[in-house]
């Protein structure tokens, strides 16, 4: 259980907070038994890239653009995955679809953090601003984030784990997604946590935390 080393990629499209609280998570000791090895992303200007290169992590930009489609660039991804020996895929703020094959070839190795209590709020059209914009038309009084399992469909796979936050009257979108942003910023950290552990055992749909 949770001898070697898991060798982590972190995907990211823009700012990449949530990449920052792992490499925090990290840095202090929280999460044992595991290494960021590689922070890949499809934007070139994407903040989080900045953010590895400032903690002293290797990064990885592959634009979809020099790709003749999702296929190719997917394959091209895979193959760098591998290169670097990754056992675990953390996407934090990749906006990229993944195609079917990638995610046959890293079952159940590769995990997304969401906005919001999944499955509620989830699924296309589902991200940033939007999702808190929808959880205050729906009228729901808590929300919170939701680390998962990646499978072929949005937002669909296997929970992992969730934080909670109420929703406040006086709550606009922008309010909102700062709160929940906190609770991802410990939820996610947690969630590699386990997984670097071996605490984590998945059964269908079902994920219990050992
Ligand atoms: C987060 O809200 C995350 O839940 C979602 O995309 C956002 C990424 O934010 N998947 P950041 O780039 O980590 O700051």
């Amino acid at each position: 259980m949770g001898n070697d080393m898991v060798r982590i990629a972190v995907f990211v499209s823009g700012g990449g907070s949530n990449l920052q609280s792992l490499i925090d998570a990290f840095r202090s000791g929280l999460i044992k038994g595991g290494i960021i090895a590689l922070v890949f992303s499809n934007k070139e200007n994407a903040y989080g890239l900045e953010r590895a290169k400032a903690a002293g992590i290797k990064t990885l930009h592959c634009s979809p653009k020099n790709y003749p489609g999702r296929e190719g660039f997917d394959l091209a991804v895979a193959e760098a995955m591998n290169t670097e020996m990754i056992d675990l895929i953390c996407l934090a703020g990749y906006m990229r679809v993944l195609s079917k094959d990638f995610i046959d070839a890293f079952k159940g190795k590769i995990i997304n953090i969401h906005p919001a209590l999944l499955p509620d709020f989830g699924g296309e059209g589902m991200y940033g601003i939007h999702v808190h914009e929808a959880v205050l038309k729906g009228g729901v009084k808590e929300t919170g984030c939701t680390v998962h399992f990646v499978d072929y469909g949005t937002d669909t796979g296997p929970v992992i784990l969730q934080r909670r936050v109420p929703v406040m009257e006086n709550d606009t979108p922008e309010t909102l997604q700062k709160r929940v942003l906190i609770e991802e910023h410990l939820a996610y950290p947690e969630a590699v946590r386990l997984y670097c552990e071996g605490k984590i055992k998945t059964e269908g749909r079902k994920v219990t935390i050992l």
